[in-house]
């Protein structure tokens, strides 16, 4: 029994990393936002809601800024954002240096930010996905590493595109 139970414990403390999640959406999921924020707590981690917290209608880049510049100033590792589509959020988060924002869908578009792109936002449309299929996408998003190897120069070149005007990003292709 005491094997399972370190088993059961190593398992949980190598896939999740128990650190704070920074979130925030727009008035098109915010209830979404709510049911994910439950669930985070309920898998142990601490969250930080930036908003919104009411339908009334807002400007989703201003909460995109909120969840993106607190990653890319390094005050929390991993965050998520909400919209209608997950579109918008998307679009206004990747402008900040160091945010690589997903916008997900499915439990495989899910793991391959994870694997491939080191995703450190996940966004979600509460439009466009049900409460449960964002459950699981929010589970694998937090279980699954960086695959590194190959793709960390993908990672690199991105980085490039911020800090050195995409010079390592362009010189390889003719
Ligand atoms: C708001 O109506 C909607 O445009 C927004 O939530 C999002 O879907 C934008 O991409």
């Amino acid at each position: 029994m005491w094997g399972s139970i370190l088993y059961i414990k190593m398992v949980v403390s190598l896939s999740v990393e128990k650190s704070t999640i920074v979130i925030a959406s727009d008035h098109g999921a915010f209830e979404l936002k709510a049911k994910l924020i439950a669930r985070l707590e309920k898998l142990g981690f601490e969250t930080v809601d930036m908003g919104t917290h009411s339908a009334e209608s807002v400007d989703y880049p201003d909460y995109a800024t909120k969840v993106a510049r607190a990653v890319s100033e390094k005050k929390y590792k991993r965050g998520i954002l909400l919209c209608g589509t997950g579109i918008g959020m998307s679009i206004a988060a990747n402008k900040w240096p160091g945010v690589r924002a997903a916008p997900v869908y499915d439990n495989y578009t899910a793991r391959m930010s994870r694997m491939h792109n080191n995703s450190n936002v996940l966004v979600l449309g509460g439009r466009t996905t049900g409460e449960e299929t964002a459950y699981d996408i929010l589970e694998t998003w937090l279980n699954t590493p960086f695959e590194g190897g190959r793709h960390n120069k993908r990672i690199q070149k991105i980085s490039d595109i911020e800090t050195k005007n995409g010079d390592s990003a362009s010189k390889e292709v003719k």
